[in-house]
């Protein structure tokens, strides 16, 4: 059910992609289904040129022949689409579920427009179910660790602060870095969350995404939502 979903919500956002754009493809099972959709297009003749936010999804899109290029080739594209593990009714996110959220940032960061897919299980009231993610630098982890806890108590985090994978076997992202995932329960402030997080050193990127996303597409029982970000004023 989820999986249809996932492909649901997938086929709805295709349609954003115009012949000819620079596409930003992201990473995870929903943005898998995109891809695949995409790739089927292209095989009918539909031209664009896309970056892919992870190894993974690069090998999934070499595959199908979608042309692809690097940010630093093309550093400006029209459009990205991503996956994400929590979506709030501002369309902030939790991203990272996959390690792939650095990456999926600076994509996202370098796209006119940046877009998420997923079912409705995504959808929350409050981030914070799902852990945050962290993405660490290995110099110095634990005192980096140690900083961030500050940071995360201060912010109300519920929970503990680890290593994804064990610090005997770690998961270690495609930019080489460790993923420490923070149990929070509820995230009252993101913006101030995001901003906290983004002070210390040590750490490469937080799967927190404030003011990136424009619109999200939810696939539920009843079809597919469109949510547009809330614009300036009606913060
Ligand atoms: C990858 O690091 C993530 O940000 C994914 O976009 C996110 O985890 C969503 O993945 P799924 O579509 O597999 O749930």
């Amino acid at each position: 059910m989820a999986d249809s979903r996932k492909r649901q919500a997938a086929a709805a956002a295709l349609e954003e992609i115009e012949n000819g754009m620079r596409v930003g493809l992201g990473t995870g099972s929903t943005a898998w289904h995109l891809v695949d959709l995409l790739g089927a297009k292209v095989a009918k003749g539909f031209e664009c040129l896309c970056v892919p936010t992870s190894e993974a999804t690069g090998q999934q899109a070499r595959a199908l022949d979608i042309p692809l290029t690097t940010l630093n080739e093309t550093p400006e594209l029209d459009l990205t689409i991503d996956g994400a593990d929590e979506i709030d009714l501002r369309l902030r996110l939790i991203k990272g579920g996959g390690g792939a959220h650095l990456r999926e940032k600076i994509v996202a960061a370098a796209s006119k427009r940046m877009v998420v897919i997923a079912d409705e299980s995504k959808k929350v009231d409050v981030l914070g179910r799902f852990p945050l993610p962290l993405e660490v630098d290995r110099f110095g982890h634990r005192a980096t660790a140690r900083h961030l806890e500050t940071v995360l108590a201060d912010f109300g985090a519920q929970g503990d602060l680890v290593v994804r994978g064990g610090i005997q076997t770690p998961f270690v992202t495609d930019g080489g870095h460790l993923i420490y995932d923070a149990s929070f329960g509820r995230i009252s402030d993101p913006e101030g969350l995001a901003e906290a997080l983004s002070a210390v050193p040590g750490l490469v990127e937080h799967g927190l995404f404030v003011r990136l996303c424009k619109a999200a597409y939810i696939a539920g029982e009843n079809g597919v939502e469109v949510l547009a970000a809330p614009t300036p004023e009606m913060k």
